[in-house]
């Protein structure tokens, strides 16, 4: 049963510094020793990533989600999927400059060592190239809920709300989860495709990362 209190809605530009804090806390000990794996992000850099998600929402067609709980007001979680699909009308596939146009590397931030950034988007994006080709699907990039409101039903929410917009356009349904998330995951229809790791320790991380890349059929392929 869906918590009555948690309401899922997409996140308005004015609160991207919102979604960047929950999303910094959640990932603190994670995906930040990646992201900002030479210190602490300054607050030019929180700007950056501020501004990245505002513009995300206001000019990429990025859907960025919020959960609120409406009994508080407070946002407890978030979430940020994309629809791939082709851009010509009627096309059913992408063309393959369209899927590499897709992989292109962020800016390293001023924590960022430049190679460790490269060798998680190297791990993605190859393997995103060989499982997905040039198919349109749903992506879930990122899921985060403040660990004070685990187990609510917010994140199901979440990824909920992305299978059945992938179900009604007939796509897939993609994501690279972390071995915490993998579970959660099954439950929605996502099915185990690899689990690989990115070797951190090869950049002075403190130790490798590993992660279960996960697809989730289009609704008619499968059974009932
Ligand atoms: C994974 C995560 C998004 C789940 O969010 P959530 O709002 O708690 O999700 P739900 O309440 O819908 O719970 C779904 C399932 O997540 C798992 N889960 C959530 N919190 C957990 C915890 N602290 N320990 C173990 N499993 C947990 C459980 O399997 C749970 O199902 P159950 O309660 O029926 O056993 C959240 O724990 C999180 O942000 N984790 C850290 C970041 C992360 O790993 N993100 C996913 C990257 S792929």
């Amino acid at each position: 049963m869906p918590n009555p209190n948690l309401q899922v809605s997409f996140l308005k530009p004015d609160e991207a510094e919102q979604y960047m804090r929950i999303r910094h806390e959640v990932f603190r000990s994670t995906v930040n020793n990646i992201l900002y794996s030479r210190g602490e992000p300054s607050q030019k850099t929180l700007d950056r990533v501020t501004e990245e998600i505002r513009d995300g929402v206001v000019n990429k067609g990025i859907l960025y989600l919020k959960c609120v709980d409406i009994s508080t007001g407070e946002m407890i979680a978030g979430a940020r999927w994309r629809h791939i699909r082709p851009k010509a009308k009627g096309a059913t596939e992408r063309t393959w400059a369209e899927v590499d146009a897709e992989f292109a590397s962020p800016e390293p931030y001023d924590e960022t060592h430049p190679e460790m950034l490269n060798g998680l988007y190297d791990l993605f994006n190859s393997n995103k190239r060989e499982i997905l080709g040039t198919r349109p699907y749903y992506v879930l990039d990122t899921l985060v809920t403040l660990p004070q409101h685990e187990r609510r039903g917010a994140g199901s929410m979440l990824v909920r709300w992305g299978c059945d917009r992938a179900d009604e356009a007939g796509v897939e349904a993609y994501l690279e989860a972390s071995l915490m998330g993998a579970p959660m995951y099954g439950k929605h229809g996502f099915e185990p495709v690899k689990e690989v790791e990115l070797e951190l320790t090869k950049w002075g991380g403190k130790e490798n990362m590993s992660f279960v890349l996960m697809l989730r059929p289009a609704k008619r392929e499968r059974s009932p």
